[in-house]
């Protein structure tokens, strides 16, 4: 297995993240199966795909031929069977949930060859808890794409049982689809830059529903400071508030921890609908948030110091 490569990968779940790490795949040159217990969760994948390559297109990216060649390479399957034949790497993209992923997990550990690799896209769970019923446990990992379609950045996390094998392979797949792998070598809940991430979103989210300060006050702050495109509130609307609540439901779930529970705040705006860019509105209207305007940063224009 020494010259061998990942060549062809599954996507389980096609929802915000799985279509892109799809697309992703797609466009540097990997053949991908998609599955998703939802048919109606494939068809917005293959339009979102195609948006994806016509925005490519223009900026670029791919010429005409090579949009084809990357759309060609996706496929849609609503049969887990026929989603996983012949793949050397099953990437899980399913909800945050613990018992969901466990459960998927041992059903790709029945289906798919003994050969095949498995990794989450989870943003908190170590692979070594959901492995518990999966017999390839030397050919598991985590992976923690950031949002595939424009960013560089993965994080890759190994755990107890993955072989060097696994690893070289794994680290392969990422050089191919040329990303930066931010590696963990051994496991912690959340990885490293994940966990940073979630240290700022805890403490905005607890000042915001605690009644401290704006969270537009927070998130001027943050892209004034840090010179960012968004702060950590227009982030938890990109990403969905229902998988934030998940993501620290499951930080609580390891800790016990009281504080590390998602405040009720932001459980009453997703109890409204209110699902961030997905759903229209989070803490912002979409699809042209407030944060983009120049007026909105500066509250006021800057002073004419000349
Ligand atoms: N949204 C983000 O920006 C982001 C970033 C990093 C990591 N993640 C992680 O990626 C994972 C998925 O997040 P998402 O935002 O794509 O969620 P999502 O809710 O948008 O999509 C999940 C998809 O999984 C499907 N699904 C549910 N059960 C299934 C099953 N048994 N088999 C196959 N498909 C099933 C759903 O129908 C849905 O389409 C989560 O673990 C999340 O924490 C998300």
């Amino acid at each position: 297995m020494a010259d061998k490569s990942i060549k062809k990968v599954a996507v389980i779940g096609a929802g915000v993240q799985g279509v892109q790490i799809a697309f992703r795949s797609a466009v540097y040159g990997r053949e991908v199966s998609v599955f998703d217990i939802r048919p109606d969760m494939l068809k917005s994948a293959d339009t979102r795909v195609k948006a994806w390559l016509e925005e490519y297109g223009k900026a670029g990216r791919l010429d005409g031929a090579e949009s084809e060649r990357a759309y060609a390479r996706i496929r849609y399957f609503t049969s887990i069977e026929q989603a996983l034949e012949g793949v050397d790497l099953a990437i899980e993209v399913v909800p945050e949930k613990l018992e969901l992923k466990k459960q998927v997990w041992e059903q790709i550990d029945r289906i798919a060859a003994p050969e095949t690799l498995l990794t989450t896209n989870s943003s908190s769970l170590k692979s070594s808890s959901i492995y518990t019923n999966v017999a390839r446990k030397d050919r598991t990992f985590n992976l923690n794409f950031m949002t595939p379609v424009k960013d560089d950045l993965v994080e890759v996390m190994w755990n107890d049982r993955t072989s060097e094998e696994t690893k070289t392979l794994a680290m392969g797949f990422l050089n191919d689809l040329k990303l930066v792998p931010i590696v963990t070598r051994k496991e912690i809940k959340g990885f490293s830059h994940n966990r940073v991430w979630r240290a700022i979103k805890k403490e905005t989210l607890k000042l915001w529903s605690q009644g401290y300060c704006d969270y537009e006050d927070l998130d001027r702050a943050f892209m004034l400071e840090f010179s960012t495109a968004f702060g950590p509130f227009g982030l938890m609307d990109i990403v969905g508030l229902d998988v934030i609540r998940d993501i620290e439901i499951s930080y609580f779930n390891e800790s016990g921890d009281p504080t590390d529970q998602p405040p009720r705040a932001l459980i009453e705006l997703i109890e409204a609908g209110k699902l961030g860019v997905k759903s229209g509105q989070g803490f912002y209207k979409y699809p042209d948030p407030a944060y983009r305007s120049r007026d909105w940063l500066y509250k006021v224009p800057p002073a004419d110091i000349g």
